[in-house]
């Protein structure tokens, strides 16, 4: 089947049983500061399970866009994506697990309502209990699966699998097919297992349900296969959730209001599943865009081993990327633009091995973009934005891509040189230093050539080097923080040829000009860059366009009118957060300590629209020094002008002033 069936499907089979269907909850969740991206069906549905009440009822359905970044460099085997579809249906205080087990079951078996799965590929996990927290063992789930496998003429027996100290040797045996784990892996919350639950947050025993693909145990994952064994033989398909309790402050659990199900399934793996192939890759949602690599490569899909992981990467980081910029994020340094940035970088370097060295990832993205465009029809919106963002990144990273894996050729290769010729005693010195080198390189890798780190941990991990620098790596990294931190302050000191009086005028003048430009620009206007001098004032600014005679002059009068109200300015020092809600202007790129001081010109006071933000005429993060009173500033006659406004740069003007 598609993924578009199944899909289909899903939501029709619980909408037949009295379920609201429900559009997915965006991938960047807007309102919720806690976390980057939504990871499971039930992240947007969190107040309706801690018992408020859901405006389509009881029993809700959908299928919801799912990012797990932490799956990053789980991709590559044969089920794992960092993007996906995650189909769930709920209970909110309505029905449990006598309901939930049997529909999903026939779900997955049904041939005319469902996907038409074979009973006798599926085995079932069940909560084995906690002696940390009292929770008793899910016996009523075993006897549920029991009948509903007797009723495909199936002997289910049950077994604990035993502890995973022991590496489960217990296995599979005879007719077992309904296995007890402990709470690491049959236990749900966002946060794992209960100990490691915060107050507040709702979570409960659940069972999962595997696939069985039938491949050889591979060894290397422990001696005896089991379904949460990670040879690749056995792919969890859909997990059911009894979530029943809450976390209280003193660490024990209560019940909550309602008994809620929260089930969550994976839609590609179940796509999967149906195919019967032990690859989510080959699911059809991939196709174009394989094929499209296979083109621009000349490689084969499956051809190799080496070959198949670039492709699964490339395959899974695309299609993510192209669902995260569809909602507006683009590459950045920090926080979700970030993991979107280590996404497309990594894409790259895949592409590169491929030994594709032109950019080619647009064309790739474009596939899934008219691939999902039935479903969701932002990425056909937003497909320029989209493709143009990939490409510059493309661009910028192909730029250091190659000098960077230079580098790094070059650090390993005095590493392996030196390790194979040297006496005994030597060989041991030189290690230390080559290791010292390592963390060097790494460091340089990072901040000189943009790899983010995952890509240099598999260079090493490629070229067989462990990664014991990390440390190393860290310190330097912090290192680093505090001098670009020490930058900043140094920049804005720097904006100042010096802290003569006039200088100070020119400063203070300098803050009264920015919030004039907004005023009469718009608050688009950023500055990026000063320039202040005993003889004048320089400015640079974003905006797009010159200035017409009409804007200047009206800036100038700002200007003056503020200078000649004679208002006082003051610093106050405050944490970043405080300042940046104030809405306190910041310079461009540099980064803040977590107190800063910020000058005000004018008292900071309570606007009548807004009782709770006080206000200023204007607030900056500032060091200073600045005069005490714009009294100062005109000094009983002087006049603020501009003398020049001039382009600087694409989308940056400069202006020149004085007080004369
Ligand atoms: N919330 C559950 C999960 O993510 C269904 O597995």
């Amino acid at each position: 089947m598609t993924v578009s069936e199944v899909r289909t499907r899903y939501l029709a089979f619980f909408a037949a049983r009295g379920h609201v269907i429900i559009p997915s909850a965006p991938i960047v969740p807007g309102n919720d500061p806690t976390t980057l991206f939504t990871s499971s069906g039930m992240q947007p549905l969190i107040p309706y399970l801690l018992g408020k009440d859901h405006p389509e009822g009881k029993r809700i359905v959908n299928s919801q866009m799912s990012f797990r970044a932490g799956d990053i460099e789980e991709v590559g085997d044969n089920r794992h994506t960092t993007f996906f579809e995650m189909l769930g249906n709920w209970s909110l205080g309505d029905y449990f697990k006598k309901e939930q087990l049997p529909w999903f079951f026939e779900f997955m078996t049904s041939k005319e309502e469902g996907l038409g799965l074979d009973p006798t590929k599926l085995f079932v996990t069940v909560f084995a209990g906690d002696p940390d927290t009292g929770m008793e063992m899910d016996t009523e789930a075993v006897g549920i699966w029991q009948e509903l496998f007797k009723t495909k003429g199936i002997d289910a027996e049950f077994a604990d699998i035993g502890s995973e100290a022991a590496g489960y040797e217990h296995g599979i045996n005879g007719n077992e097919r309904i296995f007890a784990y402990d709470a690491k892996k049959n236990w749900w919350s966002r946060s794992g297992v209960p100990a490691n639950m915060p107050a507040g947050e709702p979570g409960g025993p659940d069972s999962e349900v595997f696939y069985d693909f039938g491949l050889p145990h591979d060894p290397k994952w422990g001696p005896k296969c089991h379904p949460n064994c990670d040879c690749g033989r056995f792919v969890e398909i859909g997990n059911s959730v009894f979530m029943q309790f809450i976390k209280n402050a003193d660490g024990s659990f209560s019940n909550l209001p309602k008994q809620n199900v929260d089930f969550g399934g994976g839609l590609e793996r179940l796509a999967f599943a149906t195919l019967d192939k032990p690859d989510v890759f080959l699911i059809d949602v991939f196709d174009t865009a394989r094929n499209a690599i296979e083109y621009l490569s000349g490689k084969i899909y499956g051809s190799d081993e080496k070959i198949t992981k670039s492709f699964r990467i490339i395959l899974d980081h695309m299609r993510a990327s192209t669902f995260i910029l569809a909602e507006g994020i683009v590459p950045a340094s920090t926080e979700a633009g970030y993991v979107l940035r280590r996404l497309l970088r990594r894409a790259i370097r895949e592409t590169d091995r491929l030994g594709v060295k032109d950019k080619v990832l647009a064309s790739v993205a474009e596939e899934f973009a008219d691939k999902y465009a039935d479903q969701y029809p932002r990425l056909q919106e937003n497909k320029l934005k989209i493709l143009d963002e990939i490409a510059k990144e493309e661009e910028q990273f192909r730029r250091t891509l190659e000098t960077g894996l230079k580098q790094f050729e070059k650090a390993i290769s005095i590493k392996s040189g030196i390790v194979s010729n040297a006496d005994q005693r030597k060989e041991l010195e030189e290690r230390v230093y080559i290791k010292t080198l390592g963390a060097e390189t790494v460091f340089e890798l990072m901040t000189t050539y943009g790899f983010p780190e995952e890509l240099i941990r598999e260079e090493l991990a490629s070229h067989n080097i462990s990664v014991d620098d990390w440390d190393m790596v860290k310190s330097l990294f912090e290192k680093h923080r505090e001098l670009s931190r020490a930058g900043g302050a140094q920049k804005f000191a720097g904006g100042l040829a010096d802290h003569s009086e006039q200088t100070v005028r020119y400063h203070t003048t300098h803050h009264i000009l920015l919030k004039a430009l907004q005023m009469v620009l718009g608050d688009e206007v950023k500055q990026r860059g000063s320039n202040i001098t005993s003889e004048r004032l320089r400015i640079d600014f974003s905006s797009p366009g010159k200035m017409t005679p009409e804007q200047k002059e009206e800036v100038e009068r700002i200007v003056n009118e503020i200078i000649y109200q004679d208002l006082p300015v003051s610093r106050t020092v405050m944490p970043r957060e405080e300042a940046e809600k104030l809405g306190a202007q910041m310079e461009f790129g540099v980064k803040y300590p977590d107190m800063v001081s910020v000058y005000s010109v004018g008292p900071i006071h309570a606007t009548e629209e807004n009782p709770d933000i006080p206000n200023a005429f204007s607030l900056e993060f500032c060091g200073g020094p600045h005069v005490k009173s714009t009294k100062d500033i005109h000094d009983g006659g002087k006049r603020f002008k501009i003398q020049k406004e001039e382009a600087v740069a694409a989308g940056i003007r400069r202006i020149k002033a004085v007080l004369e």
